[in-house]
């Protein structure tokens, strides 16, 4: 079962100036330095929210799986939701049990948080991309 929602993924041609956006028009008071994830071809840049966290991501490198998505939408947009689970294989197996689409070969694949994650199929979720986040260990009581 999933757990908590960790954030909210939302695609923008530029986490600079989308980061404002959450800062100056909405108040946001916690801007994360931006890194490079250049294995899964984004550029992240987090916002702290009291209960969540907004993950923005930019293309990069000529193979982004982020193209193709700002080429539908310009401006950007909401692109996936990410929830915690447990345990990622346990997880994994759960969707694929169930007839779920995990994306990719199925073998989980390190998130932006340093833990493992797996993203499951929009057509499986009403149109939503979800990504699934194994917690680490210390934050599971
Ligand atoms: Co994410």
């Amino acid at each position: 079962m999933i757990g908590r929602m960790n954030h909210i993924g939302i695609a923008t041609p530029d986490v600079e100036k989308a980061a404002k956006v959450w800062l100056e028009l909405y108040g946001a008071t916690k801007a994360h330095d931006a890194f490079d994830m250049p294995e899964q071809g984004v550029r992240v840049k987090f916002i702290d929210l009291p209960n969540s966290q907004i993950e923005l991501i930019e293309p990069l490198g000529d193979a982004s799986p982020l193209l193709g998505f700002l080429a539908r939408s310009p401006a950007g947009g909401q692109h996936h939701v990410c929830f915690e689970v447990e345990d990622i294989f346990a997880a994994r197996d759960d969707m694929r049990t169930k007839g779920a689409r995990v994306l990719g070969t199925g073998e989980p694949r390190m998130g932006a948080h340093g833990t493992p994650v797996i993203f499951v199929h929009p057509k499986d979720s009403g149109g939503v991309l979800v990504e699934l986040m194994q917690i680490p260990a210390e934050a599971i009581s």
